[in-house]
């Protein structure tokens, strides 16, 4: 082949020679021209540009005149400014060694990365990549040059000239892909293009074109290179251009294109008929890519860059063509801050017109039908138990008709419900797993054999069985002409079997005749009998089914395609008391409650629901909890909430009068322990459970100076938070108080004996030094307070020997020691019930909290005889809610689930597991300082250079935002804020270990933490 290029010593020469720079030349990529970047001396950047021997100078002259335009407009993007040649002329011809004319140019260098090359690519980059299309279009409005007017194979509007190319395709189904997007641009897209506006398009807003800043966090688009597609076409085709790459490689192209659109549209309105060919000239161009490919690949069949490239452009073709093209133009719409569906307005003229005088779908007089809240958050629909499994469901839903004296539930429009949340309905989308949780319809749940009346004249369009777990089962779709103009649809779905024998489509039906009746299960799609009844103004391409759930950031267009079923009968139902926003909520809290209650994330979590190891938030959303030890057992344990509902139900008092549940609590939770520890207390906090042993080690000793450990925290109290190094020491803190002596954090990771072998005396030896202070100042001490891993540190696990040497230490001078337990008890740590015994040390007094009540406010002192008799020195302790009987069926349940599931096992094979992924991850991501811990109580440290380098809080926070944008809870603690917590309910299986590890592995992965 010929050699059409030059060597970088030989560009050099060229900006030496006829621009006068002097600098190094690094040879470019470049499809068209050769070129080379300049640095020079002086610290500027170029670019050289060399054209190809036939380059006319039309099409330089071309980008002279678009640049030097756009530079006069108030573009708000870098872009490559032309310089001059020492001679005055932009472009400058030169002979090359073959004596061939080739064009010179130089340009200013533009800086940034290229937006293909940020990861991640959000909504915040893709919502740009519109706007600076939408910048483009708006600066080139006026602007014109006869080069533009040219045929160009990469315009969408020509794609039929790549048609022909076809032949080159030989795979048979991307084939028929092509040939339907082809059929549909002829047909449906062409004859419209010519009423489009035109102008003179950039024409190729790709990833590698468009440029954004270093930010890593938040990049934002700050360049365009390359004018060297520009073109005359249909305006429209500069956003179906970036639409065209922003849809590729994600796995919902539908809404990454969405948030293309809205950019461009806020920049430059679009109209709505462009809007309606949109997502033909995506596929358009998406053609002439594969087509073109095709044809190269027939060429160099050995070329595999060429199999890479095509790649996802098909990618995106065969996702684009699951898509209906109606459901893409009513995104676009919304996107566009347009009504969804044109004719929803015409329809809710009419139905308040008609005011509910349609036939009634189900007989019943109307005081026989109550509302149904089956919503996520809904109380009466109550714990995930209840709708598990049908006959659950089924015996659920009758105890609220049957509670509420009705005869039909009814309810259910718009409602976000949580039967859908599992993970065989888990659909992958572009910022995690998502689900369709929004309720398109109104339910009717009424017996089995209920007849269904069909509410207005119609005629059949299908009848279907869906049959499938929790489908639609036997299913009618009728249409309604109620004007010349207006036309619907209305879905009747979980009906018998007998109808799809009855009806056929073209049947005409009258408003009142029975079309069905309501199915029972299994063969109504195995639900609770009930009628699911939906509107639609529009089919949507479908035949026989139709989604009655939608994605909750999708919601506003499936409503707008699915009118409210409300409007048929508002007599049924209730609208008032609507339930609070999540902005309501951050008013009221603002208003009303204390600024010192902190709020977890920038944007807050209204969480309404849990589940094992789930929390649910308003919209359905389900997250992967690895934070909450408090929900030891699982969020909402049905064996712990029905024992808190059950004992709430017949008894709650004090501990003054006998009550069995305590002795026996008492029993079971003192057979977990060593023998010495014998006697216990009840309390209602972890803060209590301190306030208290605190109180007890005074009054044993008879001294009050307490040893505790750095970034210690043992709670809210007056004399917690006076043995809380974390917080004392921290923000708004004021320092130990004289009577508390804090010893170094036993950190073997960072701190000052990590080296040693030896870490665990010597850092012990701090506590003798400590306590011969205090003796040398003619007092001695209380006792020591201490977690056995230290969670707010950093989930520090102190070397070995520590404890035993610390408690050596204390008792030698007569204190008490206090192990805190609150965070680390109950199995957590796996090889241990409790986290002190991983020491081999027994405390003196043992806290319990959070787990012990599963969330219920439960905590625990437990110590032995002697200091329990010396606390008892004739002032009564009494303690209003401490021991009542609620709350000890709730830490009796706990302890029977803890022990009956094997949470302790449980939780030391899947915490290996999760342990030695972290390990793996370590390896692959050098961020990754440390990983350590125990059981499901584990943890992993950022450092930027390791261990003596500085801590990584920005990437720590940054990944912890990432991971609940994928859907998993994740904490930040330690001194330096940059510990990552992993202590999820002891439900964390390995298979969400995994899911916990692959998303872990994709945010490292991201620029911002490189
Ligand atoms: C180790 C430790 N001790 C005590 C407490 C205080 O418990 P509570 O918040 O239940 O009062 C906490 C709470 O975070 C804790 O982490």
């Amino acid at each position: 082949m010929e050699n059409l290029s030059i060597t970088e010593i030989q560009a050099a020469q060229l900006a030496q020679r006829y621009y006068g720079l002097n600098g190094q030349a690094k040879t470019l990529p470049g499809e068209v021209d050769f070129n080379f970047r300049i640095d020079t001396s002086s610290g500027e950047r170029y670019t050289l540009k060399l054209s190809r021997p036939e380059t006319a100078p039309d099409e330089l002259d071309f980008q002279v005149a678009i640049l030097q335009h756009l530079a006069e407009q108030e573009f708000p993007y870098d872009i490559p400014a032309m310089i001059k040649a020492q001679n005055g002329r932009y472009r400058l011809a030169i002979t090359d060694g073959q004596g061939r004319k080739r064009w010179l140019r130089l340009q200013r260098w533009v800086g940034g990365r290229m937006l293909g090359h940020a990861n991640p690519r959000g909504k915040g980059l893709l919502y740009q990549w519109g706007e600076c299309c939408g910048q483009l279009a708006k600066a080139l409005q006026g602007f014109d040059h006869p080069f533009a007017h040219r045929f160009y194979k990469w315009n969408p509007s020509e794609t039929l000239a790549s048609r022909p190319l076809r032949e080159f395709i030989t795979e048979p189904d991307r084939l028929a892909i092509a040939d339907a997007f082809w059929q549909l641009f002829e047909k449906e897209t062409l004859p419209k293009l010519g009423s489009l506006r035109k102008s003179v398009n950039y024409n190729d807003a790709h990833e590698m074109n468009l440029l954004v800043d270093h930010q890593l966090d938040r990049p934002r688009l700050s360049g365009v290179i390359d004018f060297g597609d520009a073109l005359y076409t249909q305006t429209i085709n500069e956003l179906a251009i970036a639409c065209a790459y922003a849809g590729m490689e994600c796995p919902d192209p539908l809404q990454a294109v969405k948030q293309v659109v809205a950019g461009f549209h806020k920049v430059f309105p679009l109209q709505e008929e462009e809007v309606g060919v949109l997502y033909s000239l995506i596929s358009a161009r998406l053609l002439i890519t594969v087509a073109n490919a095709a044809k190269s690949k027939h060429a160099e069949p050995d070329n595999e860059y060429l199999l890479v490239s095509e790649q996802p452009a098909w990618g995106l073709l065969k996702k684009w063509i699951n898509i209906s093209p109606t459901l893409a133009h009513y995104t676009f719409r919304h996107a566009c801050g347009w009504e969804v569906h044109p004719q929803l307005a015409a329809f809710e003229n009419w139905a308040k017109r008609i005011d509910g005088s349609i036939a009634p779908i189900i007989h019943a007089g109307s005081d026989r039908f109550h509302p149904l809240d089956l919503s996520v958050g809904s109380l009466a629909l109550g714990n995930n138990g209840n709708f598990q499994s049908i006959p659950a469901f089924d015996r659920c839903i009758q105890r609220m008709l049957e509670d509420a004296g009705a005869q039909v539930g009814i309810g259910g429009y718009g409602e976000v419900r949580p039967f859908y949340t599992t993970d065989a309905y888990q659909v992958e989308g572009n910022e995690g797993a998502q689900w369709r949780t929004v309720h398109l319809g109104v339910d009717f749940w009424a017996p089995a054999g209920t007849p269904v009346v069909s509410p207005l004249d119609g005629k059949v369009v299908s009848v279907q069985d869906n049959a499938g777990e929790r489908d639609y089962g036997p299913t009618i779709i009728l249409q309604h002409r109620v004007s010349e103009t207006l036309s619907f649809y209305s879905l009747y779905g979980h009906l018998n079997k007998d109808c799809l024998q009855q009806w056929k489509t073209g049947d005409t039906i009258a408003k009142g005749q029975e079309i069905a009746q309501i199915g029972p299960p299994p063969e109504n799609g195995n639900w609770p009998p009930h009628l699911h009844f939906q509107l639609m103004l529009d089919l949507l391409d479908t035949h026989g089914d139709f989604p009655g759930v939608a994605y909750p950031q999708e919601r506003e267009v499936w409503q707008s395609i699915c009118p409210d079923p409300y409007w048929l009968f508002p007599h049924l139902v209730n609208r008032s008391n609507p339930k609070l926003t999540i902005a309501d909520i951050l008013d009221d809290r603002r208003l009303r409650l204390g600024r010192s209650l902190s709020i977890s994330y920038a944007n807050p979590l209204h969480i309404v629901r849990g589940f094992g190891t789930y929390l649910y938030d308003i919209s359905g959303r389900r997250y992967l909890d690895t934070v909450n030890n408090v929900a030891h057992v699982g969020h909402e344990q049905p064996e712990v909430v029905r024992a808190a509902q059950q004992q709430a139900a017949v008894l709650n008092t004090n501990t003054r009068y006998l009550h069995e549940n305590l002795v026996r609590f008492a029993d079971e939770l003192l057979a977990t322990l060593p023998d010495e520890l014998c006697v216990v207390h009840f309390v209602n906090s972890g803060s209590e459970a301190n306030e208290l042993a605190l109180r007890m080690a005074r009054t044993y000793s008879g001294q009050k100076d307490m040893l505790a450990i750095e970034v210690g925290y043992h709670g809210n109290t007056n004399a917690c938070i006076e043995v809380s190094s974390y917080k004392f020491d921290g923000k708004g803190g004021q320092g130990a108080p004289p009577h508390t002596h804090i010893i170094p954090l036993p950190d073997v990771y960072r701190g000052r004996h990590r080296e040693s072998a030896t870490a665990g005396k010597e850092y012990a030896r701090y506590a003798q030094m400590a306590i011969a202070n205090i003796q040398s100042e003619g007092r001695n001490i209380a006792g020591f307070i201490g977690e056995s891993i230290l969670s707010c540190g950093g989930q520090i696990v102190p070397p070995s020997g520590y404890f035993e040497e610390v408690y050596r230490h204390v008792r030698t001078a007569g204190g008490l020691c206090i192990a805190d337990e609150v965070q680390v008890g109950f199995g957590r740590v796996g090889d241990a019930f409790w986290g002190f015994e991983l020491h081999d040390v027994v405390p003196d007094i043992v806290t319990m909290g959070k787990p012990i009540g599963n969330g219920h406010p439960l905590g625990a002192v437990v110590t032995t005889r002697a200091v329990a008799d010396a606390f008892a020195n004739g002032m009564e302790y009494f303690n209003t809610f401490g021991g009542n009987p609620v709350s000890c069926a709730i830490g009796r349940a706990v302890l029977k689930v803890v022990s009956n599931e094997q949470h302790q096992d449980h939780a030391r094979s899947v915490g290996g597991h999760l342990l030695q992924g972290l390990r793996d991850l370590q390896r692959e991501f050098p961020l990754i300082g440390d990983v350590r811990g125990h059981g499901l109580f584990l943890g992993f440290e950022l450092m930027r250079g390791g261990a003596e380098g500085t801590p990584a809080a920005a990437e720590a926070r940054y990944l912890a935002n990432r991971m609940r944008q994928r859907g998993i809870l994740m904490s930040t603690d330690g001194s330096g804020y940059n510990v990552l917590k992993i202590k999820p309910p002891m439900t964390f299986s390995r298979s969400q270990a995994d899911f916990f590890l692959e998303n872990l592995s994709l945010v490292f992965r991201e620029d911002f933490m490189q």
